[in-house]
């Protein structure tokens, strides 16, 4: 099975000493390349919807891991306290924070949540540290001209700058070639756009503060 890029870095994230569930499994290869890798406990793939939810249970079938358990049902409704790690990733935001409000109770036993959200990011960091989460580490890459940003929650409070939320702790310190080549586009894009005479004065300060923003992180 060839591995996207984002997939890997996911499963290099899974703590390996406790059961996964993976919400959103769709194809399962999430769970499926991390037993191939050596994770022995219990996984659980949820899936909501019966096309990808059928292509799931066939992909793991073939696999014959008898620790991968399927489930098809909506976001965390079928997830035990057994489940202290769970993946959530190539969805949006609203989703997200959907499927974890829609079952909150169940934060008081989910230690880990791994995450890849398509949106924002800033929203989705604020959320999570609202709810008693800090960000343990964090993998931004590009691939197929798209930029992800992966985030590992775990249990606990941390304070963030404004900065801190927006483009990650640490994606920030790091700053990685994928992050240098994404913010510089964004840099270069908001810049040819202030040259446009057309643009209200309004939006000419908020660009203003945008590229400023930008040439700090870079
Ligand atoms: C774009 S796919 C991402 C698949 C995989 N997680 C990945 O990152 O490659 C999103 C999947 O999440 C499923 N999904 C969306 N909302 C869901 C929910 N509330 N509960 C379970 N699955 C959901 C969709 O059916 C779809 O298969």
């Amino acid at each position: 099975m060839n591995l996207s890029k984002r997939i890997k870095a996911l499963i290099e994230m899974v703590p390996y000493d406790k059961p996964v569930a993976d919400i959103g499994s769709d194809h399962g290869y999430l769970l499926i390349g991390l037993c191939q890798k050596g994770f022995n406990k219990q996984c659980l793939g949820v899936e909501n919807k019966i096309g990808p939810y059928k292509h799931l249970v066939e992909n793991i079938k073939k696999e014959n891991f008898t620790n991968i358990e399927t489930s098809l049902s909506s976001g965390l409704t079928d997830v035990n306290e057994n489940f202290k790690t769970i993946v959530i990733a190539g969805m949006g935001f609203q989703n997200i924070c959907q499927i974890i409000n829609d079952n909150i109770e169940k934060i008081s036993f989910i230690e880990d949540f791994i995450i890849d959200s398509h949106n924002n990011t800033y929203e989705l960091r604020k959320y999570l540290s609202n709810l008693g989460f800090y960000i343990f580490e964090e993998k931004c890459l590009i691939e197929n001209e798209i930029f992800y940003e992966l985030i590992h929650f775990k249990k606990g409070t941390r304070k963030y700058s404004e900065l801190e939320l927006k483009y990650g702790p640490f994606l920030l310190k790091e700053k990685n070639e994928d992050f240098i080549n994404y913010y510089s586009k964004v840099l270069n894009k908001k810049e040819e756009i202030i040259t446009n005479k057309f643009i209200n004065k309004q939006r000419i300060n908020e660009l203003i503060i945008e590229i400023n923003e930008l040439k700090v992180i870079l």
